[in-house]
């Protein structure tokens, strides 16, 4: 009998992964994690609790490490994390991103049916899942419809989980997340990209690169990922494995998420043109007219999302979980934080 619960964490190094450990680490738990080889240190989202956590190397595409990994640690919970994340990298690497997000998923449900067939086990879907919107809001229940090849592999995925919970009796559960964002968000996802340039145009008083931005048009559902991070666990001590969805019910564009941001750090923001030509001007950095946004092509997406909006009622009914934190107070703790920072 041990006396500490053994979680073991896929993506430890990430954004998610290292709001999880922060919780797993408070609940009382042994934090196990898998961290890739890299020629440059990759753990800086982790490095303050680094002495707590147990690293193991490994990686996704090698069914190996994964095994051997499984085998040794034991884990009590799984929370597969790990993965190509990024949407418009996965039009220019689509095979890699399945060979991580697809056949990661199997190579730990296989090690997972032979080793701990007792454990629990979280599999990080998304809300990409829905691609071309079939209903509004999306629940559970919604057809899928993925159109990037990130969406694809993580439908793979999906069904894979629930494929060995329903065949082999797995406690195997799906968490399709909405966006969810915080000062530990990579620098290439939008929030992030968008609140870090406008601070530095403050700092370097206007100094700077303008933002180069891609599709103004598109909503999402944006939540802070610590709570997200808090429904992953809860659906982990449900009395039973299933699927939810986690998000806050309300969707902006990136437009308005510009808007906003500027809005909070007093920056004057005045659109101009359209389309690919559009720009954005602040007027009162400095004492001439700076532009600090600037569409460029290059992030659009040879396929794109117009909108996505998550029903989190059943997560609310049976996990007691609500994000509490919304738009417009994601962007102020960001900003903070960055400030901070
Ligand atoms: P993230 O910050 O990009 O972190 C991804 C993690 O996966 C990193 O630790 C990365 O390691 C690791 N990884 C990538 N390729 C790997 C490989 N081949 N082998 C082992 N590890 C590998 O992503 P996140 O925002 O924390 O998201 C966590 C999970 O939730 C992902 O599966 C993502 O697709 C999914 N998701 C995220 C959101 C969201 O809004 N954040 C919403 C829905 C679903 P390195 O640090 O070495 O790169
Ligand atoms: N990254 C980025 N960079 N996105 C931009 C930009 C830009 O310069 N300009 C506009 N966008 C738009 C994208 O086209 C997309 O519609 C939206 O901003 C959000 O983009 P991201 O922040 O890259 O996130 P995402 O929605 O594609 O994917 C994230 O959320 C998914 C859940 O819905 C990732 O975390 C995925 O891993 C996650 O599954």
């Amino acid at each position: 009998m041990r006396n500490k619960k053994i979680a073991l964490i896929t993506g430890i190094s990430g954004q998610d992964g290292s709001f999880l450990s922060e919780l797993l680490l408070k609940k009382g738990y042994e934090v196990h994690g898998i961290i890739r080889r890299s020629s440059s240190f990759n753990t800086s989202k982790i490095d303050h609790i680094f002495d707590k956590l147990e690293l193991n190397y490994g990686d996704l595409t090698d069914s190996t490490s994964i095994d051997t990994i499984i085998q040794k640690i034991k884990p009590d919970e799984i929370y597969h994390l790990g993965a190509q994340s990024h949407v418009k990298v996965s039009f220019d690497i689509p095979k890699y991103t399945s060979d991580v997000n697809s056949f990661g998923t199997l190579y730990l449900l296989e090690s997972m049916k032979k080793h701990v067939p007792n454990a629990k086990f979280y599999n990080a879907s998304s809300s990409e899942l829905f691609g071309k919107v079939q209903e509004t809001p999306q629940n559970e229940n919604t057809p899928f419809y993925p159109i990037s090849p990130y969406g694809v592999s993580k439908i793979h995925s999906y069904w894979m989980t629930k494929t060995y919970r329903q065949s082999y009796n797995l406690f195997a559960t799906n968490g399709i997340l909405f966006n969810h964002e915080s000062e530990r968000r990579g620098g290439t996802f939008v929030t992030k990209k968008v609140i870090s340039k406008l601070i530095d145009m403050i700092v370097y008083h206007g100094n700077v690169e303008p933002l180069l931005i891609g599709n103004l048009e598109a909503k999402r559902d944006w939540g802070y990922t610590p709570e997200y991070v808090e429904g992953m666990w809860k659906m982990l001590q449900h009395s039973e494995p299933d699927d939810f969805v986690l998000a806050t019910g309300e969707t902006h564009s990136v437009r308005e998420l510009i808007e906003e941001a500027c809005k909070q750090l007093n920056l004057n923001l005045e659109w101009y043109g359209k389309g690919k030509s559009e720009i954005g001007i602040c007027t009162n950095l400095g004492i001439s007219r700076k532009t600090i946004v600037k569409v460029n092509p290059i992030y659009f997406r040879p396929n794109e999302i117009n909108s996505l909006l998550g029903d989190p009622s059943k997560a609310k009914k049976l996990l007691n979980w609500e994000a509490k934190i919304k738009f417009k107070e994601l962007i102020e703790i960001m900003i903070k934080n960055e400030f901070n920072k």
